[in-house]
């Protein structure tokens, strides 16, 4: 499997604390069958916006020792879309998603769906692929989950949370996860690990769900080849 967004590098959001948490989450991502991570820390204006030099510092470290339990890291980001996206990743200030085209973008719970089409056109319209996070957390489409076809239609791609599907991030979010999988409108299933336990990964778990629920080459498509198409810059 290839997990695309995950906070697993330490220090440089809400997720990971310390160089050990990374580790042990590293290690329970290679027991499940992970064989590459996108470490996709938070950038959000007034909240998390850390150098990039101490990024790429945690980012080094924890490479190493991925690739130790046979796991490739690649550098991200999950942006909180603002006014600034598109200077910060024409300036590298964070990274796309493994450094492609493709970029990782979070909204707020309760923006509207016209802001989240609007940037998503902008993103298009200069050239990158944007990859709408945890679509499932979003207030607007729990109210009614097909308004997420005017996303894809658009040319975004959904990224769900396999927590989400698992019902570990209450009922709302469950139900329009797995309407959107019913929907056939989600390209990714990935962590959103923070830690090794509130909200650890459950990869492993998920895949064999999806696998039961929605076949084997479903859980293949969304866990691996998918994911596998943004690490090549398809
Ligand atoms: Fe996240």
């Amino acid at each position: 499997m290839i997990d695309i967004h995950c906070h697993v590098l330490y220090g440089v959001d809400d997720g990971s604390m310390d160089l050990q948490i990374s580790q042990l989450m590293i290690d329970q991502m290679a027991q499940m069958g992970v064989t590459a991570v996108i470490a996709t820390p938070h950038y959000r204006h007034h909240m998390f916006h850390y150098p990039t030099q101490q990024i790429e510092e945690a980012y080094q470290v924890l490479r190493e020792y991925a690739a130790s339990k046979q796991i490739s890291l690649f550098p991200g980001c999950e942006y909180h879309v603002d006014h600034d996206i598109f200077d910060h990743l024409e300036t590298g200030r964070v990274h796309s998603l493994a450094d492609t085209s493709y970029v990782l973008t979070e909204y707020s719970y309760s923006d509207s769906l016209d802001r989240i089409l609007s940037y998503t056109q902008e993103l298009i319209l200069r050239g990158w692929k944007p990859v709408i996070a945890h679509a499932e957390r979003y207030e607007v489409f729990h109210r009614k989950p097909r308004l997420a076809e005017e996303v894809v239609d658009a040319g975004a791609q959904i990224q769900v949370n396999a927590n989400s599907i698992l019902g570990l991030d209450g009922r709302a979010v469950k139900k329009a996860s797995r309407k959107f999988l019913d929907l056939d409108l989600v390209s990714y299933i990935a962590s959103d690990a923070h830690d090794l336990v509130e909200r650890a990964s459950h990869m492993g778990e998920c895949f064999s769900f999806v696998r039961k629920k929605y076949g084997e080459e479903a859980a293949k498509e969304l866990f691996e080849e998918n994911p596998g198409r943004i690490l090549r810059g398809e």
